[in-house]
């Protein structure tokens, strides 16, 4: 019965894409994984607009839902692999576009980027982080924000604490008198959301120096420093209901609102979420701060668009593209996605409450910027594919030291 349903979805689902692509040639095919509450809304004012700007023309949006493009990344492979590429796709900047430049999936942009002046008005890091061999793969449409716990403050007062954590020893301590009192004291997600805990754990023990030196080489997964935070990380993780997760991060989110668990680490989309889903206010309803021991440190991402070679509009690929890079695009996109902008003239006025605080903080000159894992930015995706399976193993069994030995030996199989 279920290879049956299988069969038919696909059947079903091989139809309409023949439909979509069929349906004549006027339309922009742009792939994300933007679907879901807190996700789409940017990505929909943005294809409203291109339509607009573009009479006649089709914005065929095909995203695939999934957090962090959890199944997402998954069939546009497949799709790049048989040459069948959407017209524009989502890439988070770093070392997440190297296989497709590599492999000649993308096409250089370093002319558009000329054209557009954009080199003046995007920070010179994540332009370097979007350039390859010297040459420009994607254009950023935003700038986001791994290292953050957001919290209710109704169930801190509930629960009498203090504050958010500062550290990852004062969240344990915490987590004590919280499941003293029957509450979970850390909710966790999907697999890929357990990878974004580790890698704000190993910031928040590290440091930033450190950080950045465990995906460069600088430093061994076997070293004293990364085996103390690996065993903060299986205490964290120990404090957390990683046996009954939640399906995705807008349900992670959920039991933090409903207060059956206090803490959670995400993303700053999450603000996308609780302001213009469920409309919670900041500093009322919920608050955010740096996940423990990384104030003052940004670990960013950043949200990109590329021209796929062998997309069958190019000519309409490239308008969406400037539409990306444009103020007026960023302006729109950014407050509904949850996000800041990756142009460095936007306007600061238009981020509002939990965003201000966030485009004040990437802004100032004293905050440390690092790259995240989980999103793209420090680790190839050969690599970034063996933390995976080997970090599913480690949550499942708990074997700490086959999970360093294993990722220690995979840094250098995968460079
Ligand atoms: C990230 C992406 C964000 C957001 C998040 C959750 O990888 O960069 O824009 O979509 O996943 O799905």
């Amino acid at each position: 019965m279920a290879i049956l349903t299988i069969l038919v979805v696909s059947v079903l689902a091989g139809l309409s894409m023949f439909a979509v692509r069929g349906a004549g040639n006027n339309q922009l095919e742009v792939y994300s994984w933007w679907t879901g509450p807190g996700e789409e809304d940017g990505l929909a004012a943005m294809a409203k607009t291109f339509e607009a700007a573009n009479p006649g023309v089709r914005f065929v949006n095909a995203a695939v839902s999934g957090g962090a493009g959890s199944n997402a990344k998954a069939i546009l492979a497949s799709r790049l692999l048989a040459n069948d590429p959407p017209d524009s796709y989502q890439r988070h900047a770093g070392l997440e576009l190297l296989d497709d430049v590599r492999s000649g999936k993308v096409q250089d942009l370093t002319e558009l980027y000329h054209e557009q002046g954009w080199t003046k008005v995007f920070p010179k890091g994540l332009v370097d982080n979007l350039t390859i061999d010297g040459r420009i793969y994607a254009v950023p449409v935003n700038i986001h924000r791994a290292n953050l716990m957001w919290y209710s403050l109704k169930t801190l007062k509930d629960l009498g604490l203090p504050g958010p954590p500062k550290t990852w020893a004062e969240f344990l301590q915490q987590a004590e008198a919280i499941k003293a009192k029957g509450r979970t004291p850390l909710a966790v997600g999907p697999e890929w959301s357990q990878k974004h805990l580790l890698e704000t754990v190993l910031l928040g023990e590290l440091g930033a120096d450190k950080y950045e030196r465990l995906f460069n080489g600088g430093l061994s997964w076997l070293s004293p420093d990364v085996t103390a935070a690996l065993g903060t990380f299986a205490k964290v993780l120990a404090a957390s209901d990683v046996k009954s997760s939640a399906g995705d991060w807008q349900p992670q989110l959920d039991k933090v609102l409903s207060g059956s668990a206090v803490y959670a680490v995400m993303g700053d989309w999450s603000s996308s979420y609780l302001e213009q889903s469920k409309k919670l206010r900041w500093k009322t309803d919920y608050d955010v701060a740096a996940s423990p021991g990384t104030d003052g440190v940004y670990d960013f991402l950043s949200d990109s668009f590329t021209l796929p070679t062998g997309a069958r509009r190019p000519d309409l690929a490239r308008k969406w593209l400037v539409e990306c890079g444009s103020t007026a695009g960023q302006n729109l996109f950014n407050p509904l996605k949850g996000s800041i902008p990756a142009r460095t003239d936007a306007d600061a006025g238009l981020y509002k409450g939990y965003l201000g605080w966030a485009l004040q903080q990437w802004r100032d000159p004293n905050t440390r910027i690092v790259g995240s894992l989980t999103h793209g930015v420090v680790a190839n995706n050969a690599y970034n594919a063996e933390i995976d399976s080997a970090l599913g193993l480690f949550v499942q069994h708990g074997d700490q030291g086959k999970f360093a030995r294993t990722v220690e030996q995979q840094f250098r199989e995968t460079q």
